[in-house]
């Protein structure tokens, strides 16, 4: 799979954001060593710090359908950021080569691997 379908995907998924609070959508698509794609978007709550990420949806999906190997996650955003810190270190529980494809609305996109991402980052193998 290409970045460009990858990224394809997160814009779709980035319709079903629910982010009435902050109104920022963001879409998510996490490709799996397999070659299935499990997507993701914003869900917030009224109770604010309940919401939970794009990014933190695919990997929840992704590993609760029995997938923990992950070659690729595209980010959806209006302007293309990069994802927060939450994500990120929910990510590397999964690898440190795992380039985060930030794109934004229009598609126009940059590609950082997890650990440029997250240098230093606390991982699994801290706890052996
Ligand atoms: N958000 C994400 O979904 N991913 C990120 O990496 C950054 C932030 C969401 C959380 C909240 O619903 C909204 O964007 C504003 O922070």
């Amino acid at each position: 799979m290409d970045y460009q379908r990858l990224i394809a995907k997160a814009i779709e998924a980035r319709k079903q954001a629910y982010a009435p609070y902050s109104d920022f959508a963001v879409g998510a698509a996490l490709l799996g060593k397999s070659g299935r794609v499990y997507t993701g978007c914003n869900v917030e709550n009224a109770s604010y710090g309940l919401s939970i990420c794009a990014e933190r949806v695919a990997v929840f999906k992704a590993v609760s359908e029995g997938e923990r190997d992950f070659e690729a996650i595209a980010v959806v955003t209006e302007k293309g950021v990069t994802p927060c810190g939450a994500c990120r270190q929910v990510l590397m529980e999964f690898g440190d080569d795992i380039q985060v494809i930030m794109a934004d609305a229009a598609g126009e996109y940059r590609v950082l691997t997890l650990r440029e991402l997250l240098p230093e980052a606390f991982t699994p193998e801290n706890l052996k």
